[in-house]
């Protein structure tokens, strides 16, 4: 995580450039934030959020012609003033700022230790500018030092710097998201793209291994033997309106209600309602795998398990991993594997990690991800966009949603064989309406006046819908801080049970009217034995909304598209639970949108 920015040829509107590009990024950390502008070489860093840098900002008048910024998600040293970037070395000739871990920082920080340098933070980062000041003084230009202090550098990096005397912002990417904006007369170097989508849409986006030299004439891409390399400037579709909070107050109900949209994007051009077919562009004529394994994390870690659930259903052997732990002990894989990393953002490094350990493996690798040109679409085989649109809230809604729908699209394009996809069709064309209705007519807001003060909330469902429990007890706890957990509605009574009191509700998703709505029904009354009151989601064709206290309807559907609708509500239940508690919905402490440390 930690977003960096950095422009050149703005002129007297630098800082608020990047000021504004590290608003739009602050989603990527919040311990700390910084900027530096030339030539002056002034650096401002102020630990807290950007609220703080913002006051410092305004009190220092800073001026520049090109600068460098960071938002910090603290990994090497506690998020305080001095671990802030940008980080410069002793004299203040060379300012830094950085994404990533530098895995041999140790060492070079006792190498560079031993010469007499004196570090003043705790970070990875700051033998960076130590490095550059060192190869100046022996000699090197500013680009040479800039070139030979990366190439010795080890881990995952995005890094930017500037140096005294060279009206130049350098850049290198190794592991660690960056991307280039082209402007009119001037260059934006952001971790991301909402960083400068409101000046510019033209975005170059680099590979590993490339540096950019960018001065007030323009940029130039190298590559690690410092040859210039040919880059594709591409247009980004999203607008900067669609990077802001359009009058909700927070970005999670901004993309809560964004879902319709969202789902309609997702599966636009993708299926023929009349011949019953869905087809992927990005993969057809892929061949059917013989298993299919999934990887990925937190929220997307649920989607796989709707994933891996609905295609065990169609007859192909699927396996679900958490990514974290998926290099660390391989699951054996064959010829005809298909290993899939579900990734909103296609940087998570574990889900990153777990790729890599499959493709070193001789497995062809998948993303379904949201995020164009991401490293994961980039280093997979094949990539399938779930084409969310950009999302900020540090809690995943929309794209959770998409990612369901994106589960059912690749499972139809993988599986050969006829079928008649016309009710599947039917309903996932029909999502967007059946959300819409949801968002209109929830009582989601008004539970919580009743339940605000419990003791703890569970979810519990069966089969797909473990799934839905899961991912709701995640929202719920990572953003009103309250204990909940999420259940295999069978497992209730192997342990969990002891939990349940008067003062636990317990959320039961139960759609359709199968064995599995019947069992659920079953622990329903299991733990209203124990006086637990049960809210129900659910649609009505159970008697679950009968036998709950309370109950969340969703519209009847396909039992695919079900899950879907039944998230919605939970995700309502935790931004309004979140909201009555005063939460930082958008911010929850510790956490960080994009998670590109393992
Ligand atoms: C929770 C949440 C996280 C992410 C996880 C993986 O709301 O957003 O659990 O799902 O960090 O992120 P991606 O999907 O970007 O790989």
């Amino acid at each position: 995580m930690c977003g960096i920015v950095g422009c050149i040829g703005r002129g007297d509107h630098t800082v608020d450039v990047l000021m504004d590009g590290l608003r739009s990024l602050e989603y990527r950390g919040y311990d700390s934030a910084g900027i530096a502008v030339g030539p002056s070489m002034e650096v401002l860093r102020k630990s807290g959020e950007l609220d703080a840098l913002t006051e410092v900002v305004e009190a220092n008048g800073p001026t520049g012609t090109y600068g460098i910024g960071h938002t910090r998600w603290s990994t090497h040293g506690p998020p305080n003033d001095r671990n802030a970037h940008p980080h410069t070395d002793e004299t203040g000739r060379v300012a830094v700022v950085h994404n990533g871990i530098i895995e041999n920082y140790g060492e070079l920080k006792a190498d560079l230790q031993a010469t007499g340098v004196t570090f003043t933070s705790d970070t990875d980062t700051e033998v960076v500018p130590h490095l550059i000041a060192q190869a100046i003084d022996a000699g090197a230009d500013p680009e040479t030092a800039f070139h030979d202090t990366v190439d010795r550098l080890e881990g995952s990096y995005a890094i930017a710097a500037i140096i005294e005397g060279s009206e130049t912002v350098y850049a290198a990417r190794q592991g660690s998201p960056l991307v280039v904006g082209v402007g009119d007369g001037c260059t934006y170097l952001a971790s991301d793209v909402p960083a400068f989508v409101e000046h510019t849409r033209d975005v170059v986006f680099l590979n590993d291994g490339h540096r950019v030299i960018a001065t007030a004439d323009g940029y130039t891409v190298l590559d690690g033997d410092r040859e210039p390399v040919d880059v594709e400037i591409e247009t980004v579709s999203y607008t900067a309106e669609a990077t802001g909070k359009s009058g909700y107050d927070h970005y999670m109900l901004k993309e809560i209600h964004e879902q319709p949209t969202a789902l309609r994007q997702c599966f636009s051009g993708r299926s023929d309602a009349l011949e019953g077919t869905v087809t992927l562009e990005e993969i057809d004529g892929i061949p059917q795998p013989n298993a299919v394994q999934f990887v990925a994390c937190g929220t997307s870690y649920h989607a796989a398990l709707y994933g891996a659930a609905i295609l065990r259903e169609m007859g192909i052997p699927a396996e679900t991993y958490l990514a974290s732990e998926y290099a660390l002990s391989p699951p054996p894989v064959s010829l005809g594997t298909l290993v899939v990393g579900i990734t909103q953002s296609g940087e998570t490094a574990d889900t990153l990690a777990a790729l890599r350990d499959a493709k070193g493996r001789g497995v062809s690798t998948l993303a379904l991800t949201n995020t164009v040109n991401s490293t994961a679409a980039r280093e997979c085989d094949h990539a399938v966009y779930i084409r969310a649109g950009p999302e900020i809230g540090v809690a995943a809604t929309k794209t959770f949603s998409s990612q369901l729908v994106g589960c059912n699209l690749l499972a139809e394009e993988l599986v050969d064989g006829p079928r008649d996809l016309r009710p599947l069709i039917e309903s996932l064309r029909n999502l967007p309406d059946d959300v819409q209705s949801i968002l209109d007519t929830s009582a989601a807001e008004e539970l919580v006046e009743e339940y605000a003060d419990s003791e703890a909330y569970f979810f519990i469902g069966r089969g797909t819908n473990v799934a839905v429990a899961l991912e709701g007890a995640l929202k719920c706890k990572e953003i009103s801080y309250e204990h909940a957990e999420g259940f295999p509605a069978g497992e209730l009574k192997h342990g969990p049970l002891a939990l349940v009191t008067p003062d636990t509700p317990v959320f039961a998703v139960v759609t359709g009217d199968d064995e599995r709505a019947r069992k659920t029904l079953g622990n329903i009354k299991e733990v209203q034995a124990r006086g637990a009151p049960v809210i129900a989601v659910t649609d009505g064709q159970s008697d679950a909304a009968e036998i709950a206290d309370e109950t969340l309807m969703i519209p009847e559907t396909d039992e695919r598209a079900a899950p879907v609708l039944a998230n919605i509500q939970l995700q309502l239940f935790s931004y309004y639970l979140a909201n009555a508690l005063g939460r930082p919905i958008d911010k929850p402490r510790n956490l960080a949108k994009s998670v590109t440390v393992e």
